[in-house]
């Protein structure tokens, strides 16, 4: 399976932060904003990965993250020249693709729980149709809003309804079969000029094959659409980080852990990081192993 992660759009919601730089690299308390969506892919076992930026922002973008080699995955770029929409992330990274199954998530989605990594190998694994996950909001008129059943199986899903008839919003990450691209392509742009993620989705639900995977309240999906949800995500990170000494999303020791990279590459990339918490944290597993914080994954 293959991966995107969707890093464009204009992020005028931001400014003045988001005039010169990407919305997806301002910080989250110890990392940039991107690591968190993109060690959700490699929690999944994807490590063909690719990026979708503006054209003005995949230089800074390949300063941060390279081809992928010091995590252990395989990144490569693509732009987006407007933001044309969501699913127009699968037209235009269609030779990424090819023929495989593809997950998308969105450049400043934050996912954190106890068995995240078992829910998205399961996702990863599905070979037919299309996975969601569905969180409880209290707003759920700011995303797409999914209707479930008695069973659990989905009978609507909304774009951002001004009357929702659910709190289940529909998170920014997606597992999609090999004909998402074909879908894609033959979406209708929306009133807003853009190609909907939930148009897309809309395709699966209409032949029965999407499955909508509830995270309940033990998980955490954080918003940073404002100046109040970015620094509520980096309290958040900082009080688990420093309250368990682990890391969320460091994406080298996920690499570790699965067995992509070894403790000299760890060591390499922490000395690289200079006296800071992550450094010092990349230089702590290259010495005692990752066992500890494997464990508490
Ligand atoms: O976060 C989950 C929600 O994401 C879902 O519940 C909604 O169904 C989905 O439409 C989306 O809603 P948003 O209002 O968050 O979408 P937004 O237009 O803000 O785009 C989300 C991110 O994707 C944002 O960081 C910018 C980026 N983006 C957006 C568009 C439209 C792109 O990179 N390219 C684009 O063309």
């Amino acid at each position: 399976m293959k991966g995107i992660v969707l890093a464009g759009g204009t992020g005028t919601r931001l400014y003045p932060l988001t005039i010169a730089t990407s919305k997806q690299l301002l910080p989250v308390f110890s990392k940039p904003m991107v690591y968190y969506p993109l060690s959700v892919l490699m929690m999944a076992g994807i490590r063909d990965i690719c990026v979708i930026t503006t054209p003005s922002d995949q230089d800074a973008f390949k300063r941060l993250l390279g081809n992928g080699s010091s995590f252990g995955v395989n990144l490569s770029y693509v732009v987006q020249s407007t933001p044309g929409g969501l699913a127009q992330a699968f037209v235009i990274a269609e030779n990424f693709i090819a023929s495989d199954r593809c997950a998308l998530v969105l450049g400043d989605n934050i996912f954190y729980g106890s068995n995240l990594t078992e829910l998205l190998k399961r996702a990863s694994s599905e070979d037919n149709g299309a996975t969601v996950f569905a969180y409880h909001v209290d707003n759920p008129s700011d995303y797409g809003v999914v209707v479930l059943d008695s069973y659990g199986c989905p009978t609507e899903i909304e774009e951002k309804p001004a009357v929702p008839r659910s709190h289940l919003a529909v998170t920014g990450l997606y597992f999609f079969d090999e004909t998402v691209v074909e879908r894609a392509k033959g979406l209708t742009p929306s009133s807003r000029g853009e190609l909907e993620i939930t148009d897309l989705n809309r395709t699966y639900l209409a032949e029965g094959s999407l499955n909508v995977v509830p995270l309940d309240r033990g998980f955490a999906w954080l918003d940073t659409g404002t100046y109040e949800s970015m620094l509520q995500a980096s309290n958040f990170v900082e009080a688990i980080e420093k309250r368990q000494g682990v890391m969320i999303s460091c994406l080298e020791e996920i690499a570790y852990i699965s067995g992509w990279i070894d403790s000299q590459s760890l060591a390499w990339s922490g000395a690289k990081m200079g006296n800071t918490l992550y450094g010092r944290y990349l230089l702590r597993l290259a010495e005692e192993g990752c066992k500890g914080a494997a464990d508490e994954r």
